[in-house]
């Protein structure tokens, strides 16, 4: 019983690592499964396909490490945050597509809400901004839509949850409708100074009280799964939203500790311990995980477009076939040339929050060729990481402290060329870890810690090893002229939408 599973259900595909006890990996899966985008902002998963890659890639996760459930101490859950589901208490059917976190179409509800002055109340109770990113308004529009949902939502007939609390309640068999206090922290529904379910945010936006889950510590016992499905029942002991786990899988556990992880998006987390940080910079207050009842807060930075702009230079235009091309082609760029991509692609998140306005690219000039928009396209995402730590450093005046580094995971931070063009920019070291699969980690150390396989978060943290520091090595005029050309270039894009 000495191995934990670790579910990471992300925004493009569904994974499954076997940890063994020493936090080495036994074996990992992953499959990707289709994305919808039926209008233009909108993205839709299928519920049954969340579902069905899930237990497959943990079904063959298992084989490869040669184990079986009752080899497995505890499951721990991390996913993609705030999309929502909304399914049918008695069937288990979902009765709409998933809404993923990117779809933007409720802009215009919250637009109402801006306007009729409600932002204030509600981010001093969730720290977070009103943006369609979030869950709460994707409840509202799904029970606007599909015909009948608000009646049977209104008499107990559906549930609502994110998708950890959607894996959950099916790996349980219907048993547990639960969610932990770091997801729950992002539907725009949770007050994170109390820790509750918040009445006055649930009338604004009209979510019947009976389609929310429970809310419980990130690692906790939440249910076992149904024993048809493993061979045997498996404790799920351990839920996270996928950043606040690699927040926990990086060890960032004493305030002052940051991580940004590079997806499809970015997010960049910041701990600030006991004390939820009101953000005077359009940052969000969020739970970076809740321990034995005691919330943890944290800064977070979140940032659309990262990895996707590197799928959209291979998709989009064919000029790389695979991503580890990119370094190696931005390095073959024209150094006279300054093109600037603004990857708007689905808005911009934080510090802008402008769910508008779409990408764009500044400086093209007759020679502007494939090296060129991938040095863009890597670049973009180290001013956006640059834009969140300025930010930071103004909300949180001990984050200017010399000490402070980054610690950087995901699937771009593979690329040397990226990182060092990420410590230069921000001129701050740039840590990556020995262990990549930080968000996985974390959420097999959250049900690994309350199945008794791991110890306290300080011995844990002890196992954390750097691979590689990045340090700055480029000269402050050089930094001040590209860091003025990127804010120009946001700049330029946000005058577009007034
Ligand atoms: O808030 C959205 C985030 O949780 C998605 O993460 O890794 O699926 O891009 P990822």
């Amino acid at each position: 019983m000495s191995f934990v599973l670790a579910i990471d259900q992300g925004t493009t595909s569904s994974r499954a690592i076997v940890f063994r006890s020493d936090i080495s990996i036994a074996a990992t899966a992953q499959a990707e499964f289709p994305q919808h985008f039926p209008a233009s902002g909108w993205v839709e998963h299928e519920p049954e396909d969340i579902w069905t890659s899930t237990i497959a890639t943990c079904r063959e996760a298992l084989k490869k490490a040669g184990v079986t459930a009752k080899d497995i101490a505890a499951i721990g859950i991390t996913n993609q945050r705030e999309t929502t589901v909304v399914w049918d208490r008695a069937t288990g059917q979902a009765i709409h597509r998933a809404i993923v976190w990117q779809d933007r179409r409720t802009a215009d509800i919250c637009a109402k809400l801006k306007a009729e002055g409600h932002e204030p109340a509600i981010t001093g109770k969730t720290g977070l901004i009103v943006d369609p990113y979030f869950s709460g308004t994707k409840v509202a529009w799904i029970l606007d839509h599909v015909p009948g949902a608000r009646e049977r939502a209104e008499r107990g007939e559906l549930l609502f949850g994110t998708v950890d609390c959607y894996l959950l309640w099916r790996l349980t068999g219907g048993e547990a409708h639960a969610t932990d206090a770091t997801n729950a922290s992002r539907t725009l529904l949770f007050n994170i100074h109390t820790g509750q379910w918040d009445d006055d945010l649930l009338k604004l936006l009209r979510v019947p009280r009976s389609m929310l889950p429970e809310v419980k510590d990130s690692s906790h016992h939440f249910g076992d799964t149904v024993p048809e499905l493993f061979g045997g029942a498996i404790a799920i002991s351990g839920i996270a939203g996928d950043q606040q786990a690699a927040t926990i899988g990086q060890a960032c556990f004493a305030p002052g500790m940051m991580k940004s992880t590079y997806g499809t998006g970015c997010f960049a987390l910041l701990n600030t311990g006991a004390t939820p940080v009101a953000s005077k910079n359009k940052l969000l207050t969020t739970i970076a995980y809740q321990l034995k009842g005691q919330r943890t807060y944290a800064l977070e930075g979140s940032i659309f477009v990262a990895g996707s702009a590197v799928q959209w230079l291979r998709d989009g235009l064919g000029i790389i076939r695979q991503a580890s091309e990119t370094g190696p082609l931005a390095d073959k760029s024209d150094s006279m040339q300054s093109v600037y991509l603004v990857p708007a692609f689905v808005g911009l998140g934080a510090p802008y929050w402008n769910p508008r306005v779409r990408g764009a690219l500044f400086g093209l000039t007759r020679n502007t060729g494939p090296a060129e928009l991938a040095h863009a396209a890597l670049e973009s995402v180290c001013y956006q990481t640059f834009d969140l730590w300025a930010a930071m450093r103004a909300d949180w005046p001990d984050a200017k402290a010399a000490h402070v580094v980054l610690r950087v995971d995901g699937g771009m931070t593979a690329s040397d060329w990226t990182m060092q063009r990420l410590a230069d920019l921000l001129d701050a070291p740039v840590d990556r870890p020995m262990i990549q699969e930080t968000t996985a980690l974390g959420a097999a150390y959250l049900a690994g810690l309350a199945a008794g396989v791991y110890p306290e978060p300080a011995k844990f943290a002890d196992n954390w090893r750097l691979e590689r520091r990045f340090k700055p090595a480029m000269s402050a005029a050089t930094r001040e002229r590209k860091l003025a050309g990127w804010a120009r270039a946001v700049k330029g894009l946000l005058a577009s939408d007034e």
